[in-house]
């Protein structure tokens, strides 16, 4: 008798905040923790809001869309009622959401006006902490909040202070996967290499990441391949990492493990 293959997701309700277009980061997780077996809830923010719409329709099951704007207190308070609108908990949250004024980035990095650097740390960084608090009303004896950065331990040309955020972020992450571990919940991230979508499009100067993961990493890497950050997810979103908290699983072709 043939044995039924379930999904690493199989019965798990999984919001993913972040997908704006087809090479979004969160599309790829969206699209693979439905064929892992996942509900999936999708949420965005203004004119991302009906683009997110728009691209909901092409997974393989439409997924809803809830409106969150991380900068909004309103959005984060009424959140988790909004969510219960379409799924009864949440097993896992994923925060694929980064955002940096252009001002924040780019060479004059001492010059940056703190206004800017604040909205790359509240919008990049803290909103990881508000929206996993948002969404614990909604979690059960365990639950998996999943980010993405990108490698914060070293200063990158033209990043600026979506850098230094970014490092906020991984601080942020080993914080809540501290105080949260004790209530079962699993808080990591994966730190991608350089992917062509338009948050990396919108920094000046990204091609420079490209050139440099060229020819660098050991398995090599595709700039506009979103899976393997995907299933990297999809992983940590799963029960196959159940001691593992505070973790940044790198997915970047092997970039940060060699010199030249
Ligand atoms: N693209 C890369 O090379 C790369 C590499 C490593 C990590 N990352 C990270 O992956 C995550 C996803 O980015 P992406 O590359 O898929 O780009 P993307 O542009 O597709 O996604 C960024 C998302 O952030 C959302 N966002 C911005 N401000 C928001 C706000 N105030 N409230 C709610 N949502 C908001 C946008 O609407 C968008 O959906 C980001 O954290 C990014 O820094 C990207």
């Amino acid at each position: 008798m043939a044995t039924e293959v379930k999904g690493i997701l199989e019965g798990k309700r999984i919001l993913v905040a972040g997908v704006l277009t087809e090479a979004s980061i969160a599309f790829s997780v969206a699209r693979i923790a439905q064929e892992q077996g996942a509900t999936v809830v999708l949420s965005n923010f203004g004119r991302a809001l009906s683009l997110c719409q728009r691209i909901a329709k092409r997974l393989p099951q439409e997924a809803p869309v809830v409106e969150l704007d991380v900068t909004n207190t309103e959005h984060l308070d009424t959140l988790a009622d909004r969510l219960r609108e379409h799924v009864d908990g949440l097993d896992g949250v994923v925060h694929s959401i980064g955002f940096a004024p252009q001002e924040a980035m780019g060479d004059g990095f001492p010059e940056v006006a703190w206004e800017h650097a604040a909205t790359a740390f509240q919008v990049s960084s803290w909103s990881l902490a508000s929206l996993t608090q948002a969404c614990r009303p909604l979690f059960g004896d365990t639950a998996s909040v999943v980010g993405l950065t990108f490698d914060a331990t070293v200063a990158w040309p033209v990043y600026g202070w979506m850098g230094a955020a970014k490092a906020a972020l991984e601080s942020t992450s080993r914080y809540l996967a501290r105080e949260l571990g004790p209530d079962g919940v699993r808080v990591n991230l994966v730190a991608a290499g350089p992917l062509r979508t338009m948050a990396m499009k919108s920094i000046p100067g990204s091609k420079q990441f490209e050139e440099a993961w060229e020819g660098r990493a050991p398995l090599g890497w595709s700039v506009t391949d979103t899976e393997p950050a995907g299933k990297a997810v999809a992983a940590l979103l799963s029960n196959w990492f159940p001691a593992t908290t505070g973790e940044i699983v790198h997915v970047d072709g092997g970039f940060h493990a060699v010199g030249v």
